[in-house]
């Protein structure tokens, strides 16, 4: 009687193991590439996936998994003993300098330096915060417009007050504008601007600034950390549009799109320009550029970072797992990483135009009617194109 009954527990219990890892696996396949609902068989034996990565970023990922899957641990008997270098004590923030990284990535030293600055600092995730608005929350926006800009960019923020990010009623609802900034700092040779920044943050208060250097591979620790203040200080905003500097953004449209939205839709809200199938650049020349020593595979879908929309609700979630994302040196592949975590993907809103529209229809009030972002645009033409926008004279008919 033993013997049958053992064997039946043995074999159901083999059998969960085996859906476990079948789910697992394909579960982790299928994000981001559509294809949530096939069932993917591995082609690589389960455990592989314990074997680190040769790429840096990669295996700082699996070191994050592993901590916050320790839960898993109850396979243990079946699993093969966790790897050593699993164990390297990763802390998530630690702000000192990481000079192992020096010998952990084999070309280190051929490296840019903007990678060296980014791989010594990677797991730091905490700054200052040197200009807050604390307040500016205090009237539960429906919209908040979030702006990545750089200190010397005065320009363009005043374009952005006096036209789209026009702050206060607009279509009936509450819309809130703020810049996000890090510093200015000295050794990136920005000439001394700091009186007239001063000026313009106790003149419009709407400037947060983090004691950061502001550099394209930090606009990472801006988003996480733009995040995190979302999270304490403007919790209770519906929707928030965030984006660059050098956009125009038809804010009227937007709400028209966010008010119509269905509850079930407004909830996990996140559209933008979505770019899928993509991966790292490889030329050393391209701004983008990551070489294989620091990240390999595919890129999750993602919205292009010179704007996007997503709810309150969602960002909260997003903040959360971000803990869980090993900091990626470019923001917008980033937040798809965290939104892949989450189990969800961007949604393509064909109004969202990263990447400009034809020449011909630049200078065509009507063409912008219908658009929710345009990439790039001048001061000059933001203002000219949001009066046009608001000409009562218009008719796109
Ligand atoms: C897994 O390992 C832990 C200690 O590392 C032990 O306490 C636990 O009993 C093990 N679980 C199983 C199912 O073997
Ligand atoms: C991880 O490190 C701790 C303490 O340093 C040690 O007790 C433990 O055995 C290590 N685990 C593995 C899997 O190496
Ligand atoms: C404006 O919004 C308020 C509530 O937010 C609503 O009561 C009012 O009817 C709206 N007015 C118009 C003109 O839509
Ligand atoms: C990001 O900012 C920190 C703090 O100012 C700085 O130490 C680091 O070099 C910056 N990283 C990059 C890639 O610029
Ligand atoms: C939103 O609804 C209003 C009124 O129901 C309609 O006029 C408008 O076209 C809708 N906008 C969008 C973007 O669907
Ligand atoms: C964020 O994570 C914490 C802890 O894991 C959890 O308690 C909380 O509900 C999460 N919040 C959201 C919005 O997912």
């Amino acid at each position: 009687m033993q013997g049958p009954r053992r064997k039946v527990k043995v074999m159901v219990t083999m059998t969960m193991v085996f859906i476990f890892i079948v789910v697992e696996v394909s579960r982790n396949a299928g994000k981001g590439d559509g294809n949530k609902n096939k069932l993917l068989i591995p082609s690589k034996r389960f455990w592989a996936k314990d074997a680190p990565s040769d790429a840096f970023w990669n295996r700082q990922q699996q070191q994050l998994n592993y901590i916050n899957n320790r839960n898993l641990e109850y396979l243990n008997s079946t699993i093969k003993k966790v790897p050593d270098w699993f164990n390297d004590t990763v802390s998530l923030d630690t702000c000192e300098p990481d000079f192992r990284v020096t010998t952990q990535i084999k070309d280190y030293n051929s490296l840019p330096d903007r990678f060296k600055d980014f791989l010594l600092y990677m797991r730091c995730r905490s700054y200052p915060i040197v200009v807050d608005q604390p307040n500016i929350c205090k009237d539960q926006p429906f919209l908040l417009l979030a702006i990545k800009s750089l200190v010397p960019h005065f320009d363009r923020r005043q374009a952005i007050r006096e036209s789209w990010g026009k702050a206060g009623r607009l279509a009936n609802k509450t819309v809130v504008t703020l810049f996000l900034l890090g510093n200015a700092a000295t050794e990136d040779y920005f000439p001394d601007l700091s009186q007239m920044f001063n000026l313009e943050c106790s003149m419009h208060g709407d400037i947060i600034q983090w004691d950061f250097r502001d550099t394209f591979f930090n606009l990472t620790i801006k988003e996480v950390l733009f995040l995190e203040w979302l999270t304490t200080r403007c919790s209770e905003a519906s929707y928030i549009f965030k984006g660059d500097d050098d956009v125009f953004v038809n804010t009227v449209r937007i709400i028209d799109f966010l008010s119509n939205l269905s509850h079930a839709k407004a909830k996990e809200l996140f559209v933008g320009d979505v770019i899928t199938n993509a991966g790292p650049h490889r030329n050393k020349k391209v701004k983008y550029f990551i070489p294989e020593s620091v990240y390999i595979g595919a890129y999750p879908a993602y919205a292009g970072g010179g704007g996007y929309l997503f709810s309150g609700q969602l960002a909260k979630k997003i903040y959360n797992a971000s803990k869980q994302v090993a900091l990626y040196p470019i923001d917008d592949v980033y937040t798809g990483m965290c939104l892949m975590k989450l189990g969800l993907a961007p949604e393509k809103h064909k109004g969202f135009r990263t990447f400009d529209i034809e020449d011909k229809y630049r200078d065509n009030a009507c063409a912008y009617n219908s658009l929710m972002l345009v990439h790039p645009r001048s001061p000059q033409h933001m203002i000219k194109i949001w009066a046009w926008l608001n000409d009562p004279a218009l008719n796109c008919q």
